[in-house]
């Protein structure tokens, strides 16, 4: 996929988004900084100096993108266990989490956005910046977690090597849809967890996760099953 690399920009699923409407389709934008990162549900993302930052830009007819939001994880998780020796995993939907002292922080997330025909997937990893104190509870970087300073256009371009190695499985029929799930369920810290889920009209569920699939996760609560495709998950349990 061709990287277009820019010192600072607003937020690169806002840059890619532009290029998107012009028809433009296969494509990284990466930023050094951002200097209005957005996270999930109008959040905001921390995107200081040191971390990576990029978007890509799928066509939706060609892959589905309920596999691609699965998908897209457990690529972050293969490129950064080469870097990490402690345990990562996916927290619902898509927060990249590490386990640090019996606490899980997070280390990076994915914000994707559905337009027309095409998909805008932004992942943010903190790698080298220094994590704000606002967040210092439940973020971490990898440079806090292994000492050093890591290469975070090594960690894009290896992502970019498995991302588009099962990319192309995919289109082949090499591996189907429930092999990605079987993998994201694999590297799910969320299973099996009491959790709260805050939804997009403000209401929360709370139940235990019996499973998750390509439409959410698969609710025990005191009224029953409930599926729920998405929202703000926090583990109580
Ligand atoms: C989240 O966990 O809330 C999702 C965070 C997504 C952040 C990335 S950084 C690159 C891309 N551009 C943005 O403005 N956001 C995403």
């Amino acid at each position: 996929m061709e990287i277009i690399h820019l010192s600072e920009i607003n937020s690169t699923n806002d840059y890619a988004k532009e290029l998107a409407k012009e028809g433009k389709r296969n494509f990284v934008v990466l930023a050094d900084k951002q200097n209005n990162g957005k996270g999930r549900w109008g959040r905001v993302w921390y995107s200081d100096e040191g971390g990576l930052y990029f978007s890509m830009v799928l066509d939706s007819k060609i892959y589905n993108p309920k596999v691609i939001n699965l998908l897209v994880p457990i690529c972050i998780i293969e490129v950064l266990k080469n870097y990490v020796d402690k345990e990562l995993g996916i927290k619902f939907p898509n927060d990249i989490m590490v386990k640090v002292n019996n606490n899980y922080k997070k280390l990076g997330g994915i914000l994707t956005e559905l337009i027309d025909d095409y998909m805008v997937i932004g992942i943010g990893i903190n790698v080298n910046n220094k994590i704000r104190d606002e967040i210092r509870e439940i973020a971490i970087s990898l440079k806090e977690i292994t000492g050093k300073e890591i290469d975070k256009v090594e960690i894009l371009s290896n992502f970019l090597k498995i991302f588009e190695n099962y990319l192309e499985k995919l289109k082949n029929k090499e591996i189907d849809d429930y092999e990605i799930l079987k993998k994201y369920k694999k590297y799910s810290i969320t299973i099996g967890k009491q959790v709260k889920i805050l939804l997009s009209n403000n209401e929360v569920v709370t139940g235990k996760v019996y499973d998750i699939d390509f439409d959410g996760v698969v609710l025990g609560t005191e009224e029953g099953i409930e599926k729920i495709p998405s929202g703000i998950c926090i583990h109580v349990r």
